[in-house]
């Protein structure tokens, strides 16, 4: 596994990949790799002959207030974790290498940014409301950069993978975009980098999200509640259990709308905070 750390030297590494005829996979994290990110190289590998991960903690996504600085980097133990699964290329750009103007205006370090409206209006963009303009411009640059086939994205984000899939499609990006299953910890809880900042006791209430999701999930395909009842219960039920509701929604799968009597690709959305810690979940669901 080869670890790079420029864009130029990334550049260099491709250039032979192609040569070889070799179809690029494509990963990107923000490191702290878990199970769940270790899930993703395994899908690049049944598309890719060389799987390209990249680890960069991208400012431009984080809020003023949110956790940029405070963010896990666990570069060394990243690497063995990638090696062992087999990646064979990290790139690990730094900030200034992404972002040139970055030192003189850290808070608007380009002056292009992708917008993919209305996906990204509601949900984590109704709380986080210049995320998503933060992930797919710097997903954008990293594709310009890896010029992979296909790139992998999990389920987890379920939101960001619907609008990078729009901003492929809406900007002719040849890169083919495959969604990976939610990886779980054994209680249910959805793995996330954030679940570190979790105690042991905080970790097992952290349960109730994933349990309530399914809750409502059997509620909607029984057919015993409507989509606001469900909603407002669920809501209830989070509060009950000490989980603060950033929000609970029942949408479209396909356009991230409130969910309309007969729509049948549904997905609810939910983000909740444990004390300071921001978790997010959702579930899929088909309804006949
Ligand atoms: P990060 O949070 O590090 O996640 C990287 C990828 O891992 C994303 O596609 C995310 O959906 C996936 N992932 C995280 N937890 C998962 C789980 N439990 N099961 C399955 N997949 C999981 O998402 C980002 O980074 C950034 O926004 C990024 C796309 C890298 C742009 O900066």
């Amino acid at each position: 596994m080869k670890i790079v750390r420029t864009i130029a030297e990334l550049q260099a590494e491709l250039a032979a990949t192609r040569r070889d005829n070799k179809t690029i996979g494509f990963v990107p994290t923000m490191g702290n790799l878990h199970q769940g990110h270790l899930s993703l190289i395994d899908k690049a590998k049944e598309h890719a002959a060389c799987v390209v991960v990249s680890i960069f903690v991208n400012p431009t996504q984080f809020g003023p207030n949110e956790d940029f600085d405070a963010y896990p980097r666990t570069f060394e133990q990243d690497c063995d974790k990638l090696n062992a699964q087999g990646a064979d290329i990290v790139f690990a750009p730094t900030v200034d290498d992404v972002y040139p103007d970055y030192q003189n205006t850290p808070a608007r370090p380009n002056l292009t940014t992708v917008h993919v409206a209305e996906l990204s209006q509601d949900h984590c963009g109704g709380s986080r409301p210049t995320h998503f303009d933060g992930v797919t411009t710097v997903v954008c640059k990293l594709f310009n950069m890896v010029r992979p086939d296909i790139a992998v994205f999990g389920q987890k984000d379920f939101q960001q993978l619907a609008i990078i899939k729009r901003m492929v499609k809406d900007l002719n990006i040849p890169i083919d975009i495959v969604g990976a299953p939610i990886v779980r910890e054994p209680n249910g809880v959805a793995m996330s980098s954030r679940n570190g900042y979790l105690t042991e006791a905080e970790l097992e209430q952290a349960a109730g999200l994933q349990q309530t999701l399914q809750w409502a999930k059997s509620q909607l395909e029984n057919h015993l509640l409507n989509f606001d009842q469900v909603e407002q219960s669920a809501i209830q039920r989070l509060e009950e259990q000490g989980l603060r509701v950033d929000y609970f929604n029942i949408a479209n799968a396909e356009t991230l709308q409130v969910a309309e009597k007969n729509d049948t690709d549904i997905v609810i959305l939910a983000a909740v905070f444990l004390g300071k810690v921001r978790l997010i979940d959702n579930m899929t669901l088909s309804l006949s």
